[in-house]
């Protein structure tokens, strides 16, 4: 895990903020270097109201900077540099193939390619692109491209500017969670969010898949209000508490998870044959569901695990570990991205 801090221990700043944007809560975290030793020394979770986002695009940036401003003012977060990242569902990623070629070679046939995968208008987004690996047989370059709209990544850029900050990257939240993983693991990861989820596949601990599935927080809370005629800040409440309350509610949740990642195993190994999955994590809010992580487990044949991501950096001794305990698998995003450090 060590070496994915290296940037971290080589370059400054010494504080980095890991920010996570998300409809429903931004999530703060921040790595401070002591005597050139990385560890996490502050972490904040704010609820948004919901209707920060439309369409996913943010509604108002002075709005969502003004507020991010006073969370960190009330936080007591003083770092001034901070990573974040686009959101999941705004992000195109995808899996390609590309004859053996060099890097400058490949950038090349990537610019030419791009658009053929790409599902927006031409010039309105940002792309990237990382080698996986090289098949076996030596002829292809396995190729994970990435492209998020400019509207998106641009406002993203406005709102930590406004709220006073220098933004080192833009992140997306595949690679930012990868940063918090055990290295070489076949696992599945699903992120429930506010406003949907995600299911990523890792090979060998790295990203190779990724898809958004129409599951979250906030139909959740929906199903709630309307099985149980309250309102939604009642349903918010009663979801945060016991499991008795909401055990109906938490089946039918755990049916559409099991459907969507039988579909994704089964894509999965349609390509990667002698690859088996060996475990399931759970990130995101909507993972802190009590008893989610026990349905699920029942009805799938692995292990599932609350995603941890203080296992994978040092945690300020000063921490009520009780609370760090309970927000972790929330924090995995912001924490990846403050792993990113000062890399540019
Ligand atoms: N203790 C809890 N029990 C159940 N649900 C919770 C709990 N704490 C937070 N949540 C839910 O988690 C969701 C927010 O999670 P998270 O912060 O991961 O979402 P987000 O990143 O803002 O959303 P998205 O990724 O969809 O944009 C909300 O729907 C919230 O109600
Ligand atoms: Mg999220």
């Amino acid at each position: 895990m060590w070496e994915k801090l290296i940037h971290f221990v080589k370059n400054q700043p010494s504080k980095v903020l890991g920010i996570d944007i998300g409809t429903g809560a931004i999530k703060i975290a921040c790595i401070s270097s002591i005597q050139g030793h990385p560890k996490i020394t502050q972490v904040h979770v704010c609820d948004l109201p919901s209707d920060s986002f439309q369409n996913d695009h943010f509604m108002d940036i002075d709005f969502l900077a003004d507020l991010l401003r006073r969370e960190l003012e009330t936080a007591g977060i003083s770092a001034k540099h901070a990573v974040t990242a686009v959101s999941g569902r705004m992000i195109f990623t995808r899996q390609v193939s590309f004859p053996v070629m060099k890097q400058e070679e490949l950038q090349e046939a990537v610019r030419w390619d791009i658009e053929k995968y790409v599902p927006y208008p031409p010039e309105s987004y940002y792309y990237d692109f990382a080698v996986l690996s090289e098949r076996p047989e030596k002829t292809e370059l396995e190729v994970f491209l990435v492209a998020a709209p400019q509207t998106m990544v641009d406002g993203i850029s406005d709102i930590l500017r406004k709220a006073g900050l220098t933004t080192l990257a833009i992140d997306i939240e595949p690679l930012a969670i990868y940063r918090t993983m055990e290295s070489g693991e076949n696992s599945l990861l699903v992120d429930i969010g506010a406003e949907v989820s995600h299911i990523t596949v890792f090979q060998n601990g790295r990203p190779i898949l990724a898809r958004t599935i129409p599951v979250s927080g906030r139909r959740f809370t929906e199903d709630v209000m309307r099985s149980l005629k309250v309102t939604a800040r009642e349903a918010e409440n009663i979801k945060k508490g016991s499991f008795t309350n909401v055990q109906p509610q938490v089946s039918q949740l755990v049916i559409g998870l099991v459907s969507e990642i039988h579909r994704t195993v089964e894509y999965f190994q349609v390509q990667k044959k002698q690859i088996s999955l060996e475990k399931l994590f759970l990130s995101g809010g909507g993972s802190r569901l009590s008893n989610l992580k026990e349905q699920l487990e029942k009805e799938l044949d692995m292990p599932v695990l609350l995603h941890d991501p203080f296992k994978a950096i040092e945690v300020d001794n000063s921490f009520d570990l009780q609370y760090i305990r309970s927000i972790a698998p929330q924090m995995a995003v912001a924490v990846g991205l403050a792993m990113r450090g000062g890399e540019l």
